[in-house]
């Protein structure tokens, strides 16, 4: 079988190819690069010594597209590529609604002139907005608070919308909750480019010295510590989750949770980290981010009994693991 793999550059979906790959399915990757590189190729190269056919092109060319369908005999798409920044979208939301839908429905059209009829879409638990009890099932309420996390739950609509109008598509829809990690080559990895948003790059940069110290966003959460609580899951055990979707022989729209269920702290992580790596991490608590929710993590059970779901890594694995493909590629 021939998977499509839109993003497979990026942080999720190179570890996901890889798995692909590993697994006897040949990988077509479009990627415009706008958030990878290139040399991401050459790193699954190495891990796996198999070949992928790559496009460098932007899903929202609707020509081009149509091009790699006609070129290539694809038989499912799994779509990661997307803007995904939240603080960026809150400043440049025409500019995220534009990409992440232009592009998807550009993907959709294609993939139905080109009777290609199965997805697997990456989606976010950003979607369940603040849960009103915890852990997250999938039929809990959907909001959301900001462009980028929009833009996700508006793609589940079309999806949802493509369905009722044709059930001959068979669309997976992957929430992940917070992916964190590396492959342990430490050759693939989350290496954002300046300074990063997101939890854990931060703590990395500032235990490699790059960055002088860690805020906190916050320690007045009704918490274990008052600090932000979220569901880390091993970047490895999310990519692993694609395959299990692929496998997956149910037809139809589902949606599936990809988290451990378990919820740690900001300062739990802290002290992981330094731990496992031996390392210092300065850090000084500061006002909360806006937008924040104070605490966020899944039940896998439906991912678990429907796809045979089932994270094997722990939280000092990701610590591990994210610290190595950094000291790996210094
Ligand atoms: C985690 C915790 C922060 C940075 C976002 C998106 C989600 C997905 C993952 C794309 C929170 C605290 C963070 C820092 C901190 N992205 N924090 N200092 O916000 O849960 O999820 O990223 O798919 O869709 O919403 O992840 O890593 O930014 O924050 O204290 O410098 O760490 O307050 O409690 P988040 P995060």
């Amino acid at each position: 079988m021939k998977i499509l793999v839109t993003g497979g550059c990026g942080f999720i979906g190179s570890h996901t190819v890889v798995d692909l790959l590993n697994e006897g399915y040949e990988v077509v990757i479009v990627d415009n690069l706008y958030n990878s590189k290139i040399d991401v190729l050459d790193k699954i190269k190495k891990i796996t010594n198999k070949d992928v056919t790559f496009y460098q092109y932007d899903l929202c060319d609707y020509e081009k597209l149509q091009e790699v369908f006609s070129k290539e005999k694809v038989d499912a798409v799994i779509h990661f590529a997307g803007l995904k920044a939240v603080g960026e979208s809150v400043n440049k939301p025409l500019m995220y609604y534009e990409n992440n839908l232009f592009s998807t429905i550009n993907l959709l059209k294609a993939m139905k002139s080109y009777n290609v009829k199965k997805i697997v879409f990456s989606s976010s638990a950003t979607v369940y907005g603040s849960p009103k009890s915890l852990p997250i099932k999938e039929d809990f309420p959907l909001s959301t608070t900001n462009p980028y996390g929009t833009t996700k739950l508006m793609i589940e609509q079309i999806l949802t919308d493509l369905y009722k109008a044709d059930n001959s598509f068979d669309i997976t829809i992957l929430r992940y909750f917070n992916p964190i990690g590396a492959h342990k080559s430490g050759l693939l990895g989350e290496d954002p480019n300046g300074i990063p948003n997101n939890l854990m790059p931060y703590i990395v940069k500032v235990a490699t010295r790059e960055l002088p110290i860690l805020n906190v966003f916050g320690n007045d959460y009704e918490t274990v510590d008052g600090t932000g609580v979220r569901d880390y899951i091993h970047v490895c055990d999310l990519s692993y989750g694609h395959v299990l979707a692929l496998k997956n022989s149910k037809s139809g729209l589902k949606i599936y949770n990809l988290g451990t269920g378990h919820g740690t702290s900001v300062l739990e992580l802290v002290k992981t980290f330094e731990k496992v790596n031996n390392v210092k991490v300065n850090y000084k608590i500061v006002e909360r981010r806006e937008g924040d929710i104070a605490s966020c993590y899944a039940s896998n059970d439906k991912a678990k009994e429907e796809l045979g779901f089932s994270p094997k890594y722990n939280l000092e694995d990701m610590c591990r693991d994210s610290y190595n493909f950094v000291k790996t590629n210094q």
